[in-house]
């Protein structure tokens, strides 16, 4: 037993000064308790002795009466790798015991040879301050990590640096107040970028055309890390991609611009973004983080970053895994919504309420979740990723034709209310061509809310309704009047401005504030006759009986009136 072991040891007859003496002198804040043999009989950490006291012992009282009699240990033969899967955040020291069960030494997460723990003393950069990177930048520095932010967009650092948001999301003026230009800092110059750890936080949008996943972002942002990287850095790929890119496409480049080699000299993990806009800043200290690493070491140390400020960590067997999980993650979505969009097409024709038979299929039956239909599916990551895993599916060799039937339904859905409404506007002698419309909710989800247009199906509705008619308002409570100007339509501040004279209303998010909307004064400002389309099921057709000449259509309804 070496020196610094010893220090460590205390006798089954010691009292609680001795065990803590015992824990200081290790430097470890951990003693062992040994028999006269040098067999184990128990673990004392500094925190038990502390909570002791708290409990009434004094330090006279007989360390074993509080120690832990039953410690993990582990076999001296067993390599530091299995040992590991023992160790977690709460152990980060296991005994070593030989056959006999004498202590021979111990595990240590936290010795250098690891340099695990030390993770809060690493800076971070994120490459890319979107809606992923500066959420994740802004709990990062709120968790006490200094972070540098690098972004190629100079407009949205000067936004930043001004202390205002470049996008809504709920408690996010308060972080940026508190942590840009201090523990998170902006910078567009990547030569000031160095850091211990990286994390690429691009886009990886695929082309409107022809659904190809586009790489030049990734490629980017890996050999802008390749300059800087020096070793034992670690890279986290954080956007969502095609399985193999982290091996096949960003270890290349960075080791191409680098000169060192990936699980050698530096860490490469891949370990998705999963949170929900709106909800970011909770859920990245709640969710579950997925991790996928190079190597051993590699998962370690991302798996202890993201434990700094969420409570559970999943690491996958391998890089690839990490990566389809966050695509079958967003498929699996876009697919239960797509048959909630089918079935709401048939129920249409039926003249029945599919909300209502959801309702009644769900109740209490726990083996169905059937969510409920929307003019389609919209946001920047249901709208891509299963042409992203189409793509992988495609690169084996075979056809995703679940999901691109689910993409195609969806995509649908959210044209589809024009040609509807057309139609019953017909019956009434108007055209939709002729009509005056007003189209509410642009945000691509109105809850949670978010400001973010991107991928919104009320812009692919948008495009689909100027071919039959320019005369268009719209209101969204949430987005940027900025953003919004850019559709070239008219943009009315209230609910009661778009109503005005409308032959044809369209609500096309499902933001909680129009089931505030007072219908008995809103309706009366419509057109006569005229059609009000409630794409998620908001308001029901009682809130028509009095207006009659105002034609309620809802999606997944059929209309018996
Ligand atoms: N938005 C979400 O809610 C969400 C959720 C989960 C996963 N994701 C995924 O995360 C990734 C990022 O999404 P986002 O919504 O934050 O994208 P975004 O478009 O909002 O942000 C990307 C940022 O990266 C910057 N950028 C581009 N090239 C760069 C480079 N070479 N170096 C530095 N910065 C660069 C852009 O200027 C932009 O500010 C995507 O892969 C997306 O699919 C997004």
């Amino acid at each position: 037993m070496d020196s610094k072991l010893k220090k460590m040891v205390f006798a089954k007859n010691a009292r609680l000064e001795d065990a803590l003496e015992c824990c200081l002198a290790g430097g470890k804040k951990v003693a062992f308790c040994l028999d006269d043999d040098g067999i184990l009989l128990g673990l004392l950490t500094e925190g038990d002795i502390l909570r002791a006291f708290k409990d009434g012992a004094t330090l006279d009282t007989p360390a074993a009466t509080t120690m832990n009699s039953d410690p993990i240990s582990v076999s001296d033969s067993l390599s530091f790798e299995e040992a590991k899967k023992l160790l977690g955040n709460k152990i980060q020291l296991i005994p070593r015991t030989d056959g006999k069960g004498r202590l021979t030494g111990f595990i240590d997460l936290t010795s250098s040879e690891y340099g695990f723990l030390k993770i809060k003393s690493k800076n971070i950069t994120i490459l890319g301050l979107g809606y992923v990177g500066l959420t994740m930048g802004l709990v990062l520095a709120d968790t006490g990590f200094q972070v540098k932010g690098f972004d190629i967009n100079r407009k949205l650092l000067k936004t930043l640096g001004n202390k205002k948001k470049p996008f809504f999301e709920n408690g996010i003026d308060e972080l940026i107040e508190e942590h840009v230009g201090n523990r998170l800092r902006l910078t567009d110059d990547i030569a000031s970028a160095q850091a211990d750890i990286y994390v690429i936080t691009v886009g990886t949008p695929v082309d409107k055309r022809t659904h190809q996943p586009q790489m030049d972002a990734i490629k980017k942002a890996s050999a802008s890390i390749g300059s800087l990287l020096v070793p034992e850095n670690l890279v986290i790929l954080r956007s969502t991609v095609m399985v193999g890119t982290t091996r096949d496409v960003v270890i290349p480049e960075l080791e191409k611009a680098s000169g060192l080699t990936a699980g050698k000299d530096f860490f490469v993990a891949f370990c998705p973004e999963r949170t929900a806009e709106g909800r970011a800043l909770t859920e990245l200290r709640q969710l579950p983080q997925i991790v996928g690493g190079l190597d051993e070491k590699s998962v370690e140390l991302a798996a202890r970053l993201f434990n700094e400020y969420t409570p559970t960590v999943v690491r996958t067997e391998s890089i690839e895994a990490a990566e389809l999980c966050k695509l079958i993650d967003n498929c699996y979505r876009d697919v239960r919504f797509a048959f909630a969009n089918q079935v709401a097409e048939i129920a249409e024709k039926i003249g029945v309420n599919i909300h209502d038979i959801i309702n009644m299929v769900n109740l209490n039956y726990a083996r169905n979740s059937i969510p409920k239909p929307s003019p389609g599916v919209a946001g920047p990551c249901l709208i891509k990723d299963p042409y992203i895993l189409d793509k992988v599916f495609q690169n084996h060799g075979m056809q995703a034709s679940l999901l691109m039937a689910a993409r195609a339904i969806n995509e649908l859905g959210a044209v589809s209310p024009a040609d509807k409404v057309d139609a019953a506007l017909r019956q009434k002698g108007k055209t939709l061509e002729n009509a005056r419309v007003c189209v509410v909710g642009f945000a691509f989800k109105g809850a949670p809310e978010t400001s973010d247009l991107r991928d919104s199906t009320t812009l692919m509705f948008l495009e689909h309704l100027k071919e039959y008619t320019s005369d268009i308002v719209g209101y969204d409570p949430v987005a940027f009047r900025e953003e919004l100007e850019e559709l070239n339509i008219g943009i009315v501040d209230s609910p009661e401005e778009g109503f005005k004279n409308a032959d044809a209303v369209f609500v096309m998010n499902n933001h909680p504030s129009y089931k505030k909307w007072n219908l008995e004064e809103l309706l009366p400002k419509m057109s006569h006759p005229s059609v009000f389309y409630d794409g998620w099921h908001l308001f029901g057709d009682r809130n028509f009986i009095n207006h009659q000449d105002v034609e309620y259509m809802c999606v997944g309804v059929g209309n018996n009136r």
